[in-house]
């Protein structure tokens, strides 16, 4: 029922395609750069925590090709940079926080010449405490943000009663956003006093704001510039800040052109991952395993400043039951400062660090009972008009349908015997299975950020060039916006150029981030090309007819007048109303209608609509040597009405093997001074194509619902990676068809040492 093939029917794949395979796109490295710029390059602290004792770059200055050497002091304006709270410098001043924080900038000819000046440089450090574990944090009261609990009914009085209770401990490690393109930023100043900056950033005004600040200039003086990204998935939503903030102070105070783009042990050692969380939890059930009460205490390792952490752990307890209904719950969350690079967004944004615990609490319980785990996954799932916790309504779930859909698809009955079977009759071969349902809330738990604006011109020759706040980062948003424009209108998406995102034209934008980008930007987008519809329209009207009641339509570019086709055409029409001086250009603005949220009480209605899907991951483990296969992922997930089915469809294909990844291969490891030790591409594996799941398919569930997504087509960038967590249980399962006694933790990430460990443990 209801199940439907990905929809290929209207603009079909990726309009950025041609460019990435034949090298033609432009990214901040490829901007042509202005005769004279100067190569910046950052000098970072060597040590985790400590008072600089001595810092002498005398030397450093006389290396040939150096221009200037930029310290703390040398900042115009503030040297702060933090977004949510004021709690991180630009440039180290008299003390270091972590391994990797910037400490002073090297302005140079060459690239060469600053890497020679940066060995040149004295450096000493009184030694402080070194912090890398969040609940050590924790317990010298080391918060980076006050801590957060949501309440649902009364969890510790049920769990007196409850049959069945069990308490553990969860743990899910740090990743790194790998974004194929490094961060960075080219900037320049221009006249009237002002800079522009191009900027590999998720965030244009995040950056602008930043750099305004750093500078100590209006927000109008500096204009933020985005043509695309080599990827962000988080990493570039807060972080890309920085490094535009040091280009921009060089440029603007030597008035030349600059650039700062660091190498990737530069960028993997100096920018923040994935926030690391441990977590407590206590599960209870009653004899029919319905879940009455679930608590949990989350730990996260904020590292050594706020960035987006708080944030991250608001989203942590949003999604700390996933897709179930649980009625008693009581979740608490700490943001735990550390001496580890300050850790930021990441697909999922704290979601899927919390979605494993309860995950990890529920297997807990189903291998003590002896059930499996299905058993109480399927029977918890949330139906309509049951509560979230923090206070939402649920509605239009597809937690059910999509488990169902899923199940009637691939025989879980089946994959169960069929497992069974097979390590039956295999010694040192074993298979495991799990299901994953996941459910994610689509909307900036920040309601003040669910905004967005675009700017649409209709040339005079018919052709059509649109702005939006929208960042391209290879998720498709610009495909998108060019599908809605082109609906819209009724023409030809030929006819359509979309512009690099710029602050100049599109303001006061929030970053391409929460999944949300195509629907704030894609409705704001609306509203633009409505208001010029609407003008085009009434135009039609007083040259074709004297009735108001008529109504005009455009499609395939012929103008109809109550289904009759008259003699304008798209060309023609634009034309003409230029001609009697009509407004050709608009803005649109939007602003997610019924979200609210009271942090006070913590209950609201902070998402426009959640996104619902359910995994079957496949595994099989060599017993021998630990290591293993995903065999296969199979996927129902919950699009609406997808406008443009490849792309979803690499969304989800991206999504599962990066949440793959983190739950098995991808271990980011400091050593106890606060050293990353897994800092290049070969101590650090994500997915190749020799260990993605030999086979994925993605089904899409057709649903006609959500009408707060744009063209009914559901957000789609975050919630397949949480997909992958179904492979740490399936590993596990198969692991435990091994060795019943096999002591794996729910320890996250499942690395075939891990593995081995368990088999022979
Ligand atoms: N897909 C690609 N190819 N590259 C990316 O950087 N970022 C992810 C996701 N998919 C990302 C991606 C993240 S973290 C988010 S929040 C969304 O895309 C952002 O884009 P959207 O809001 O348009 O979905
Ligand atoms: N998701 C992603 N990024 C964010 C969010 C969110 O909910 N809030 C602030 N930045
Ligand atoms: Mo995505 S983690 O919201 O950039």
């Amino acid at each position: 029922m209801n199940v439907k093939k990905p929809d290929t029917t209207r603009i079909s794949g990726n309009v950025d395609a041609p460019g990435h395979v034949t090298g033609r796109s432009v990214y901040v490295d490829d901007i042509p750069v202005i005769e004279g710029m100067v190569h910046v390059k950052v000098f970072d602290s060597a040590v985790a925590h400590g008072k600089i004792s001595f810092l002498d770059y005398s030397a450093a200055e006389q290396v040939p090709g150096i221009i200037r050497i930029f310290s703390a002091k040398d900042i115009p304006g503030e040297n702060q940079i933090g977004g949510i709270i004021p709690d991180e410098p630009l440039l180290a001043d008299g003390e270091v926080h972590y391994c990797g924080q910037p400490v002073l900038l090297i302005a140079a000819d060459t690239a060469d010449a600053a890497e020679m000046a940066i060995r040149k440089i004295e450096i000493s450090f009184t030694p402080l405490p070194v912090i890398t574990d969040p609940r050590e944090a924790f317990k010298l009261g080391q918060l980076l943000s006050p801590s957060r609990v949501f309440t649902l009914g009364d969890a510790r009085s049920n769990l007196a009663h409850c049959k069945y209770v069990y308490s553990g401990k969860a743990e899910t490690g740090a990743q790194e956003q790998l974004y194929l393109e490094t961060q960075g930023a080219y900037a320049y100043p221009t006249e009237s006093d002002g800079i522009k900056v191009y900027s590999s950033t998720q965030g244009p005004t995040q950056v602008q704001r930043t750099i305004a600040r750093v500078l100590g200039l209006g927000m109008n003086r500096v204009e933020v510039d985005v043509p695309r990204l080599g990827g962000g998935f988080g990493g570039k939503e807060d972080q890309a800040s920085s490094w535009a903030a040091m280009a921009a102070m060089v440029s603007w105070i030597l008035k030349r052109p600059a650039k700062c783009i660091p190498h990737r042990m530069e960028d993997m050692r100096m920018t923040g991952k994935r926030n690391p969380y441990s977590s407590d939890y206590t599960i209870g059930l009653d004899e029919e395993f319905r879940i009455i009460a679930f608590e949990a205490t989350f730990y996260q390792n904020g590292g050594a400043a706020a960035d987006l952490s708080p944030a991250i752990l608001e989203r942590t307890l949003f999604h700390a039951t996933n897709s179930y209904h649980i009625p008693n719950v009581k979740v608490t969350a700490h943001s735990c400062k550390t001496n580890l690079p300050p850790n930021t967004a990441f697909r999922g944004f704290g979601g899927p660090q919390g979605m494993f615990v309860i995950e990890a609490a529920i297997d807990q319980a189903a291998k003590h009972i002896g059930v499996d785990t299905t058993v109480i996954q399927r029977k918890n799932l949330m139906d309509d008009g049951t509560e979230f916790p923090y206070g939402q309504i649920v509605k239009d779930s597809e937690a059910i349908n999509s488990w169902d859909e899923l199940d009637a698809h691939c025989d879980l009955e089946k994959v169960r015997a069929e497992t069974v079977s097979f390590n039956a009759g295999n010694r040192f071969l074993k298979k495991g299975f799990s299901m994953m349902p996941v459910c994610f809330g689509i909307s900036f738990t920040n309601t003040m950020m669910n905004q967005a604006r675009a700017l649409v011109h209709v040339y005079s020759d018919g052709t059509v060039g649109v702005s939006t706040g929208a960042v391209e980062m290879g998720q498709g948003v610009n495909t998108k916006m060019i599908q809605v424009a082109a609906e819209s209108f009724g023409i030809d998406p030929a006819k359509i150029k979309l512009e690099s995102t710029n602050t100049t034209r599109v303001a006061n934008t929030s970053p391409s981030a929460a999944s949300s980008t195509a629907d704030l930007n894609g409705k704001a987008l609306l509203d633009a090309c409505n208001q010029i519809l609407d003008r085009l329209y009434a135009f039609v009207k007083t040259e074709l007819t004297d009735n108001e009641d008529e109504t005009v339509e455009i499609k395939n570019e012929v103008v109809y007048i109550n289904e009759e086709a008259t003699v304008f055409n798209w060309t023609n029409l634009v034309r003409q109303a230029f001609l009697k001086r009509i407004n050709l250009s608009a803005k649109g603005h939007y602003a997610t209608p019924i979200i609210h949220f009271d942090k006070s009480i913590e209950k609201g209605h902070p998402f426009a609509y959640h996104v619902y899907g359910t995994a079957l991951t496949r595994v099989t483990v060599d017993c021998l040597r630990g290591t293993y296969t995903i065999d296969s992922v199979q996927v129902m997930h919950d699009a609406g009405i997808s406008m443009n089915g490849p792309v979803d469809l690499g969304q989800c294909e991206g999504g599962i093997v990066q949440g793959i990844g983190w739950m098995t291969m991808e271990e980011v490891i400091y050593n106890e001074e606060g050293k990353l030790l897994s800092n290049a591409l070969s101590t650090y594996k994500i997915p190749d194509i020799y260990s993605v799941p030999a086979k994925i398919e993605v089904q899409f569930l057709k649903n006609e619902k959500p009408s707060m997504a744009i063209l009914k087509s559901k957000a789609v960038g975050e919630p397949p990676l949480m997909y992958g967590i179904g492979a740490f249980f399936a590993l596990r399962n198969a692991v435990l068809a091994f060795n019943e006694n096999a002591p794996i933790p729910y320890s996250a990430p499942l690395t075939p040492e891990k593995v081995l460990m368990g088999l022979y443990g």
